[in-house]
């Protein structure tokens, strides 16, 4: 067979080890090494071992997530799905959040609940959120908790899967992937959404970025699904303006304040036992600025310290010492 007909044939081979057609391939290309063929031999088994082992499991993922015949589109150059979904059981839902943000949150989720009854009066839920802030504050377990809340399926956009280096076709990625979920309600998560959506005046961003921001931006005008759409960005300020507009709504998530400090320790370290002698004012106070995460992080390593200690009990210094080690963290 000619080779380029070969090559192109093993491109197309989808499967596992165990399918009849990557045993006949297998075949083929040891084949073509007894030939002498060795070349041909490693680009055939290169490019089938890449289809068998990376696209197979988000092959099966895709498969799993939509019942109702829907098929997350894939990419052209290696097949892999645009998006991928997160299992209801691993969706991180427990947050703790300022009041006026967790209202706000809530906000998303009741209009949702109830937006048949919205739309009988002609009114349309809250349908695409913009989250921002600083890292590690909450943005994309937002979009988690509500798809957890909402009993929604989650699906997270794979930007290195849409982002292409091919003309047209990250653009095309997009409106694929928009249509394919168009009847199917879930969060569609666009998190760092930065990365597809810089803004037009930077310089760098000419030509196929323009075309992505310009398509991205009809996307949101026209998006209509039945489901929720949240993109999630820590740099708002390289966001296009006209894309801000397109959102329902903008929400910020704040560095935790002292109050919310206290609230993440306490919930993080709830199983564990605690010395009575701890100085937990002085202590919370020298987290003031650190992200949500790192409190939690500090939180989960003192409390690995206390139950490897002997007498099982979190003392002030295994949160001191966490607190030191984590203190490169803290910016
Ligand atoms: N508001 C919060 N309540 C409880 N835990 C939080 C909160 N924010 C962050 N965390 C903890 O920090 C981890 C990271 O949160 P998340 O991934 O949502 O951050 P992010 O804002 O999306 O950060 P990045 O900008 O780096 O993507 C969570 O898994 C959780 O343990
Ligand atoms: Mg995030």
């Amino acid at each position: 067979m000619n080779q380029d007909l070969m090559i192109r044939l093993f491109r197309s081979i989808e499967g596992n080890k165990e399918d009849d057609v990557v045993k006949v391939a297998t075949l083929i290309i040891e084949d073509e090494k007894k030939r002498g063929h060795d070349k041909l031999a490693d680009k055939l088994k290169m490019i089938l071992e890449k289809n068998i082992s990376v696209n197979q499991t988000f092959r099966n993922e895709l498969r799993k997530i939509l019942p109702n015949g829907i098929i997350i589109p894939t990419n052209k150059r290696n097949n892999f799905p645009l998006a991928i979904t997160v299992e209801r059981d691993e969706l991180r839902h427990e947050m703790v959040l300022p009041l006026d943000i967790e209202e706000k949150i809530r906000r998303i989720e009741k209009e949702y609940a109830a937006k048949e009854r919205l739309a009988h009066h002609g009114l349309k839920y809250r349908q695409k959120i913009l989250i921002y802030g600083a890292s590690g504050c909450g943005k994309s377990m937002s979009a988690e908790r509500i798809a957890w809340n909402l009993g929604l399926p989650f699906l997270k956009v794979r930007f290195d899967v849409i982002i292409s280096s091919f003309l047209g076709e990250t653009a095309s990625n997009l409106t694929k992937l928009f249509d394919s979920i168009k009847n199917y309600p879930c969060v569609l998560l666009f998190d760092e959404f930065d990365i597809v959506a810089k803004t037009r005046l930077n310089s760098q961003d000419v030509g196929e970025m323009h075309r992505v921001v310009n398509m991205l931006l009809t996307l949101l005008e026209e998006y209509n699904s039945q489901g929720i759409l949240i993109a999630t960005t820590n740099i708002e300020n390289s966001l296009d303006q006209a894309l801000f507009r397109r959102f329902d709504d903008i929400i910020e998530i704040p560095k935790p304040s002292l109050e919310e400090i206290i609230r993440l320790t306490k919930m993080t370290l709830e199983s564990i036992e605690k010395s009575k002698n701890i100085d937990w004012s002085s202590l919370f106070k020298q987290m003031l600025g650190f992200s949500a995460a790192l409190v939690v992080k500090i939180a989960n390593d003192a409390a690995k310290f206390a139950v490897i200690s002997n007498d099982r009990i979190l003392e002030q210094y295994h949160i001191e010492n966490s607190l030191n080690e984590n203190l490169l963290y803290a910016k």
